[in-house]
């Protein structure tokens, strides 16, 4: 049986956190141009806020915001965190460090006691996993890592992440045309002290590609949290309209938008039409025209954009100020940026 690095268990509680979103988020350009993918607004609200949420309310009380790509745009709005319940500080790349390299220079803001373990977030995660019962995991595990993992129908094209019968990891496996297991990295993840002692700080470091093989190779205790609630990876266009859509749709998801679930939530100067019908978890913009007969479903229209007469709108996200033509039929599309 291996031995895990650590050596004093952990019982302590889990109070601080790094918070990913520093990356370009290539596939979700255009509307990545100008705002980074965790500022992108889902069910009305920045990606990262309904995060910073999920993460206070399971006891977290300092988090670091590990941001490089659009730096400038975070501080403005989550300021010192007062306003969320929880301190938040920043660590800017000025380039990019990569997921394992923003880790280890995101650690250096946290004053870490020697046996302390820390809870890492992708930025563009969704997910109904209970934090608390992860945490559970590792201390029970002793383990010096925990992935939070899921499982998916098609895992081709993810990293697979097989465990055995005690929940270790055996594996960090690329993507590959036969995948031998069907558990993959959510995106989720409790390190030690110790474990993240091992990566190299100021280097450019991927935490799939390079930490987790050489944790594994060094005999670390890197176990799998395994939980099969609500997930989504917002990296792609049709998953981050359908992450909004989701949270409208299912309150409990996120706390970040109390008050406001539901079939669609409007904003304020909106008209819209007594014929046309909204629903199916819509975000209206600002300041929109919504005209007769138009149906709108499961979309997010940006702010002052005007549609025209019988239009029918299903699963799209259409920029801000944009004019959709009368009896316009989209789906499943990115309009305007
Ligand atoms: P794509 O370019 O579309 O792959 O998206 P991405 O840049 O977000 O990359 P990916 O989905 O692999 O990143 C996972 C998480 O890590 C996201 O929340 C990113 O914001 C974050 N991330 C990726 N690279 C870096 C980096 O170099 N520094 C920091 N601070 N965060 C990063």
């Amino acid at each position: 049986m291996e031995k895990n690095l650590a050596s004093e268990p952990d019982r302590n509680q889990i109070t601080k956190a790094i918070l990913l979103v520093g990356g370009k988020g290539t596939r979700l350009a255009p509307l990545t141009n100008h705002t980074p993918k965790p500022m992108l607004k889902v069910a009305g609200k920045p990606v990262t806020e309904h995060q910073i949420v999920k993460a206070r309310d399971a006891g977290i009380t300092e988090l670091v915001l590990a941001t490089s790509y659009l730096a400038e745009v975070f501080k403005p709005y989550f300021g010192d965190g007062s306003k969320f319940g929880l301190k938040i500080t920043y660590a800017v790349e000025n380039e990019p460090l990569g997921t394992g390299g923003a880790i280890a220079n995101a650690a250096l803001e946290l004053d870490l006691e020697p046996n302390e373990s820390v809870m890492i977030f992708n930025g563009d995660v969704l997910s109904g996993h209970s934090l608390q019962s992860q945490i559970a995991l590792h201390q029970k595990a002793n383990a010096d890592v925990t992935l939070y993992l899921t499982k998916v129908v098609d895992p081709r094209a993810y990293g697979c992440v097989p465990l055995d019968e005690e929940k270790r990891v055996k594996a960090f496996l690329e993507k590959m045309e036969n995948p031998i297991a069907d558990t993959i990295n959510a995106g989720c993840y409790i390190f030690r002290k110790n474990a993240l002692q091992q990566i190299p700080v100021g280097e450019v470091v991927s935490v799939e590609r390079d930490v987790f093989p050489a944790l594994l190779s060094k005999g670390a205790g890197v176990y799998g949290y395994l939980d099969t609630n609500y997930w989504i990876d917002m990296g792609t266009p049709q998953s981050f309209i359908k992450a909004s859509r989701d949270l409208l749709m299912n309150p409990h998801l996120s706390s970040a938008t109390k008050g406001v679930v539901g079939e669609a939530l409007i904003g304020s100067n909106v008209q819209i039409h007594p014929t046309a019908q909204v629903g199916g978890g819509s975000v209206i913009g600002d300041g929109c025209e919504i005209s007769e007969g138009v149906s709108i479903f499961g979309s997010m229209i940006g702010e002052n954009v005007r549609v025209g007469s019988g239009s029918q709108i299903s699963n799209c996200y259409i920029a801000p100020n944009q004019e959709v033509p009368d009896q316009s039929v989209f789906s499943d599309q990115i309009i305007g940026e």
